[in-house]
């Protein structure tokens, strides 16, 4: 194994390739140092934020081919790339869990160095959720032109590439309302219950959130099936 680096030939910045490629000098100066630091620990909180929103990033890019790729019509090359987008949700949800350990006294230390920054202003979310509006209105622009519904495509077989398109959809919906879950709870974990945020909103505001949905027909149609096929099995019976 050579332990030396061998001579950087790409251009740009650094000593080595992989610094070149990576940008690695840029990216590891993009963090408060020490001496600016208001706690030690807001290391720990950009750190989550910024690998968030690269996450993110990626997340948007992939949901934008997966339009493209929906919008010629090729819906299995869409599920692929929703279907990362979905595993990169859950790493992104990951980061989160190692906020928890963040002690409330050392995170109101940490706030102080925020303005009037918040959560609300992340443009990793701003994009993703309007890449997911997008897709929802393609999708439906799709299954219009196809006269089909959502329940119609659900009534059909799970293999069919358009099926499986709808579950990567829902996948991706349920992924967001998971990191809602957990960022409720590492937020009420760390400032407790019953407080304002930065941007001036009650923490407990957050819970209603998790049940929003970004393809909400898809949701619809599961129920729809749900109320007809109770109807069927048990016809006495009115579903609440
Ligand atoms: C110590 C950890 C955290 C706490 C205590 C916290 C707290 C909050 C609070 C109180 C809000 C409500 C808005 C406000 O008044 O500011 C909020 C919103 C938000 N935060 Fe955080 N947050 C934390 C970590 C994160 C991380 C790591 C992200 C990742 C980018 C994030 C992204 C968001 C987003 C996107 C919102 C808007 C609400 C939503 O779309 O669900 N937060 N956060």
């Amino acid at each position: 194994m050579p332990t030396t680096p061998l001579p950087a030939v790409l251009p740009g910045l650094g000593d080595t390739d992989y610094a070149r490629y990576m940008h690695t000098d840029t990216l590891l100066s993009l963090q408060k140092g020490p001496g600016d630091w208001v706690h030690p620990d807001e290391l720990l909180f950009q750190v989550v934020h910024q690998s968030s929103e690269l996450w993110l990033k990626l997340t948007r890019s992939h949901l934008s081919r997966a339009l493209a790729h929906l919008n010629a019509d090729q819906p299995s090359a869409a599920e692929l790339l929703l279907r990362r987008a979905a595993d990169a949700l859950h790493l992104v949800t990951e980061h989160l869990r190692i906020l928890r350990s963040l002690p409330p006294k050392d995170f109101a230390v940490i706030r102080t160095a925020l303005g009037n920054g918040s959560g609300f202003e992340s443009p990793g979310w701003r994009l993703f959720r309007s890449a997911t509006t997008e897709l929802d209105i393609a999708f439906a622009r799709l299954l219009s032109s196809l006269r089909l519904t959502p329940a119609d495509l659900y009534r059909g077989q799970p293999s069919d590439p358009l099926y499986r398109l709808a579950e990567a959809l829902v996948e991706l919906d349920e992924r967001i309302a998971l990191w809602r879950t957990e960022h409720y709870s590492v937020a009420t974990r760390v400032i407790g219950h019953g407080v304002l945020g930065t941007r001036h909103t009650p923490v407990d505001s957050l819970i209603k959130l998790i049940a929003h949905r970004r393809f909400p027909t898809l949701w619809e149609a599961r129920t729809e099936l749900t109320e007809t096929y109770s109807r069927s099995a048990c016809p006495g019976r009115v579903p609440s």
